[in-house]
């Protein structure tokens, strides 16, 4: 049996999944042979997970844009590429070609270079989700800048740290971005964030609200003046090679300050179209909406770079589900005719909240595959989406990755192969999950549950984590030998299809975000008077998952709501607004083994409302904390 670059059946699914699996690189190496190399690779794939070392098309030369491109500039130069959904539904909207978005990174490119942006630079770009943010991410690919962006709701502490990590020479910001009924003064975080950044040159600001900003004299530069400086708009791509960074995208794990993940040009490219195209059975012409910000994986995986290689006309939308009303995504899959839809549980479930009403009237006939990333999905709220949403006529692909994977690794192939609710169901092509208990020991058969690893390289696999290729090791490949350790759990049904259960270390995912306890704990620690925190997560009806914070307060404690929206502020000052806790519980000790280590369990297990099965606490220094604790549950 043979099988087509997009797999068509499910024999052809089985026939690319047993090939990938026997001849990894003959197999790779035939779907690579479909883009644009200015020199083909000499080795297909040469690898460890012990140091790791990781290199898939070693000696090809490439660039990306020229793939996303140059290469449809032939067929598809009146295609719109981009369309662009303002945050205001009474604004117009933009809609890009392919001959004018690729215009625009062209002279945009030359706007980097006049401002000293050389290939290898570091460039940090934090925007509202313009036309303009999706143009700077490919200028900077255009001359083999290496591209670092910020999500807009992080603040400047976090802006800074980044910054820091990765030395970058330029940033790409706005005056500010409009997000619903709110305006965010995002020049004014980055002016805070560079009082502390000095490897910062150049900072390039478009205008996109008009709001008063301070423009630094030799520092900072409009886009719009910059763009009028450039004569000739022609901009030969950098080749680049295969294994040279494409961008750094950081991340939260259990310890630390966020890392930098590193995905480099070759293998990103090819992994990235391959699943895009594969997973929601792309056809030419469709229209593809996925709701995420750019500043994400979901949004450089699958709003710019995988959509765009394959040809595809990628909407952004600028605003919020919520506004102007909760129909506004069905509003615009209405307008645009949208035909694949890819958005987060936790828009569904937030969505739903609001009733029919506003799903009602929108005609949303044009739709043929749903799709779902971030979180584990519920049923109730999967067959919401799949009942009203998709009139039960569109297979709704549940796709689980990781901004590490860089792209889609376990998901159904959409109306190829079986869907359940709630699973990821099965490994794309190319994929090896493994099951493994805590010693590491493989989990075989069905019916199962453990550890999630994958035990061969994909093409866009992490690399390495930006300045601190050691700490790559530690998270992802020293748990289990010649393992890459996903962080997640998962269960494997009867019939081999996975369900993802979460991530069974300390970090969080709210609202579909990222975000580590340790990172939100140092944060309230800042706050003064705090003398220790611990935080767990909670299950939360929209969320997915809540915040919940153990506090030990020294201080005045006379205004306790005043004090605990102290404390929400300096996390939002210290990180943003995504890392808010939900609840806070100031408590007069936290449960520790007599080693001195916070019993999380325990804690999880008061937050998340089982306060009568504790398990064991004969260990701990001071059982008697543990009352106190569940008496004062929120
Ligand atoms: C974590 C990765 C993938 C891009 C957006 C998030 C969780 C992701 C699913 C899914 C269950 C999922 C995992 C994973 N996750 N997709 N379909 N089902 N869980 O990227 O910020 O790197 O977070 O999100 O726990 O480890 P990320």
């Amino acid at each position: 049996m043979s099988y087509s670059y997009q797999v068509k059946s499910l024999e052809e699914y089985n026939a690319a999944y047993k090939k990938s699996v026997e001849d990894p690189e003959g197999f790779w190496s035939a779907i690579a042979e479909n883009f644009l190399w200015r020199k083909k690779w000499d080795k297909v794939l040469n690898w460890n997970f012990t140091e790791p070392s990781i290199k898939w098309f070693e000696g090809g030369k490439l660039n990306i844009t020229e793939n996303c491109l140059d290469r449809h500039l032939a067929t598809k130069a009146d295609q719109p590429a981009i369309v662009w959904e303002p945050n205001d539904p009474k604004d117009n909207k933009v809609v890009l070609t392919y001959k004018e978005l690729h215009f625009k990174v062209c002279q945009f490119a030359h706007v980097l270079k006049n401002n000293g942006v050389k290939k290898g630079d570091r460039v940090c770009i934090y925007m509202p989700m313009v036309p303009e943010l999706a143009i700077a991410v490919l200028a900077c690919a255009r001359i083999g800048a290496i591209h670092s962006v910020v999500f807009g709701g992080f603040s400047a502490q976090s802006i800074a740290d980044r910054i820091q990590d990765a030395q970058c020479s330029t940033v790409i910001t706005a005056d500010g971005g409009f997000r619903g009924s709110k305006v965010i003064p995002l020049k004014a975080v980055i002016d805070d964030a560079l009082i502390s950044s000095p490897s910062v040159k150049k900072v390039i600001v478009l205008s996109r609200t008009h709001i008063p900003v301070s423009m630094i004299n030799g520092r900072d530069v409009w886009w719009s003046e910059e763009i009028n400086k450039v004569q000739n708009a022609d901009c030969p791509a950098e080749i680049m090679d295969s294994e040279d960074m494409l961008f750094i995208l950081y991340t939260s794990g259990s310890t630390g300050k966020p890392k930098g993940v590193v995905h480099t040009c070759g293998g990103y490219m090819v992994y990235t179209n391959y699943t895009f195209v594969n997973v929601f059975q792309y056809q030419p012409g469709d229209i593809y909406f996925c709701t995420a910000d750019i500043g994400w994986i979901t949004g450089h995986s699958y709003i710019v770079y995988g959509p765009l290689s394959a040809g595809a006309t990628t909407l952004m939308f600028e605003g919020i589900p919520t506004w102007p009303d909760a129909g506004r995504f069905w509003e615009i899959v209405d307008k645009y005719k949208v035909n694949i839809l890819y958005t987060a549980p936790t828009a569904i479930r937030s969505l739903m909240g609001f009733g029919l009403d506003f799903v009602n009237g929108k005609n949303l006939s044009s739709l043929r595959v749903l799709g779902t990333v971030g979180e584990p999905i519920n049923e109730e709220a999967w067959h919401w989406y799949d009942d009203n949403i998709g009139k039960k006529k569109c297979p709704i692909v549940d796709t689980w990755w990781q901004t590490e994977t860089a792209g889609v690794l376990i998901s159904n192939i959409a109306g190829i192969t079986p869907q359940k609710p709630a699973h990821a169901t099965l490994p794309l092509p190319g994929i090896q999950p493994i099951l493994v208990d805590e010693k590491g020991d493989e989990v075989k058969g069905n019916g199962v549950s453990g550890n999630l690893c994958i035990k061969f390289p994909w093409p866009s696999i992490i690399r390495t984590t930006y300045g601190d290729h050691e700490r790559c090791r530690q998270n992802y490949f020293a748990t289990y030998k010649n393992l890459y350790f996903t962080g997640d759990g998962a269960l494997r049904d009867e019939q081999g299809n996975y369900r993802i259960t979460g991530r069974v270390d300390d970090v969080l995912n709210v609202s579909g975000h990222r975000i580590g306890t340790a990172e939100v704990e140092n944060a309230i620690n800042m706050h003064t008077g705090v003398v220790e925190s611990a935080v767990v997560g909670y299950p939360h009806d929209i969320k997915g998952q809540g915040i919940y914070a153990f506090v030990i307060f020294n201080g005045n404690m006379d205004d306790k709501e005043l004090l605990k929206h102290g404390i929400v502020q300096t996390v939002a000052k210290v990180i943003g607004a995504i890392a808010k806790p939900d609840k806070i519980q100031f408590v007069s000790g936290l449960p520790k083994t007599r080693s001195g280590k916070i019993m999380r369990r325990i804690l999880r297990k008061i937050a998340e409302g089982e306060t009568s099965n504790l398990g064991d606490t004969t260990t701990l220094l001071d059982p008697a904390v543990v009352e106190e604790i569940k008496n004062g549950r929120i």
